[in-house]
């Protein structure tokens, strides 16, 4: 750098004769002169300057003339330095270890990373951004490019992902980077409930199924770790059902009591299911045990005996009453049918008086009967259901047929009355 030259008055010698320049580390002076043989100075740099370290450079240029005495110039050189691209963004540290919570909702700051560039104004200002990530952290955070803040912008899953890695870069503005890498430990938290997996039911189930009976197989799961993940499993008390744990989480739910589906024909079993996390979650299933009908039950006559009463001759084919049994089971082993059992009256045989109708259980007189023959007689019904195998009831059906004749006589122009009575 040509410097300016310092002006003398006088002559010839007693003109500048040299410059000097106050020691320092990166120029000299070359001294040079002019066609009319005045002399000037150059600055030359001898070591390259960095503006990071001195940014201004004070010098004294100093004239000295050739007279005695020797006079002297001085002026100020300031060397300015300009700032050039020479720095790469640092980041303080190159790894950075955070744990951050699964249930951490969006926003969440992560960490802030933080690069410095000694450069000056564009060459120093630092963007930051991902490098070379995966989709996965693209989808669960962001950074912000002037700050250098990492925040939760997705959703953090422990189940799914428990480690990122993120590669966040540091660029000034004259396209210098630097690297660094945020180690992410993702810890679990309780935000999985459990889940009941029915692997096997047996419904409807039969009433005559015997104790320890499996009527299901089901299996909980929790996907959280630790206490989060632990499960109890519990059923209502007081049911003719037990749980029994098996390996691998399975339970069974066996009978412990007899069944009887005309006391009970459903249950509607709440299996409840609690994690020891905090909080604490739960899961019910409700399993739906039909009870399926098994023919345990006989038929029953309202009455164990029925008194009929009719009026002697009777136009044959009467209805005379109506016996009538009822069966608690279902369909098929409930259905009734009603038949006679074999028995004389007076040497003949008792359907020759008497018939009854096998679905409804009507009693019909086949004959006119006769006071003065027949009084009383007695009859058996049976009923029989059409389970497999059957059951059936016996009544003692007709006891008695008994006449009044007074009071006949009294009361109407009846020849007489017959009265029947059915036990
Ligand atoms: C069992 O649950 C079903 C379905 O909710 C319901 O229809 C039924 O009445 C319940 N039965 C009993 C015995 O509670």
């Amino acid at each position: 750098f040509p410097l300016e030259r310092a002006q003398d008055a006088d002559k010839g010698q007693n003109a500048v004769q040299n410059y000097t320049l106050s020691p320092n580390e990166n120029f000299r002076l070359d001294v040079r002169s002019h066609s009319d043989g005045s002399k000037y100075a150059e600055l030359v740099l001898r070591k390259p300057l960095d503006r990071e370290d001195d940014a201004q450079l004070f010098l004294i240029l100093s004239a000295v003339d050739g007279g005695t005495p020797k006079r002297t110039g001085t002026a100020q050189v300031i060397v300015k330095v300009l700032d050039n691209n020479d720095n790469f963004p640092q980041f303080g540290d190159s790894v950075y270890k955070v744990k951050l919570k699964e249930t951490a909702p969006q926003g969440t700051l992560v960490t802030k990373v933080e690069a410095t560039d000694k450069d000056l104004g564009s060459y120093g200002d630092i963007t930051y951004s991902f490098s070379q990530v995966s989709e996965n952290v693209l989808k669960a955070f962001s950074v912000n490019k002037h700050t250098g803040e990492l925040t939760v912008s997705g959703t953090i899953d422990y189940e799914e992902e428990r480690n990122y890695e993120i590669n966040i870069k540091a660029t000034d503005g004259g396209g210098l980077s630097d690297y660094c890498k945020v180690i992410v430990e993702v810890e679990d938290g309780n935000d999985n409930a459990p889940e009941v997996t029915l692997t096997s039911l047996t419904s409807p189930l039969p009433e005559d199924s015997p104790l320890d009976t499996v009527v299901a197989l089901f299996r909980v799961t929790d996907q959280d770790s630790g206490d989060n993940g632990r499960t109890a499993c519990t059923t209502e008390a007081m049911l003719p059902f037990l749980l029994k744990a098996s390996v691998n989480k399975y339970y069974q739910l066996v009978t412990q009591q007899p069944l009887d589906r005309e006391r009970v024909s459903e249950y509607n079993i709440t299996i409840t299911v609690t994690d020891q996390g905090s909080p604490r979650l739960t899961a019910t299933r409700i399993i739906n045990v039909q009870i399926s009908d098994v023919n345990d039950n006989a038929p029953v006559f309202e009455k164990s005996t029925y008194e009929i009463q009719l009026w002697e001759n009777n136009i044959p084919g009467l209805l005379v009453g109506l016996v009538q049994a009822k069966d608690p089971d279902m369909e098929h082993n409930a259905k009734v049918t009603y038949s006679l059992l074999p028995g004389k009256v007076s040497d003949q045989p008792v359907s020759s008086y008497i018939s009854i109708n096998s679905e409804t259980g009507n009693l019909y007189a086949i004959r006119s009967l006769d006071y003065e023959q027949v009084k009383d007689f007695q009859v058996t019904v049976r009923a029989v259901d059409h389970g497999s195998p059957p059951l059936s009831s016996e009544v003692s059906q007709w006891d008695r047929i008994f006449l009044r004749t007074v009071e006949m006589l009294m009361l109407d122009p009846f020849p007489g009355l017959t009265t029947m009575r059915c036990a």
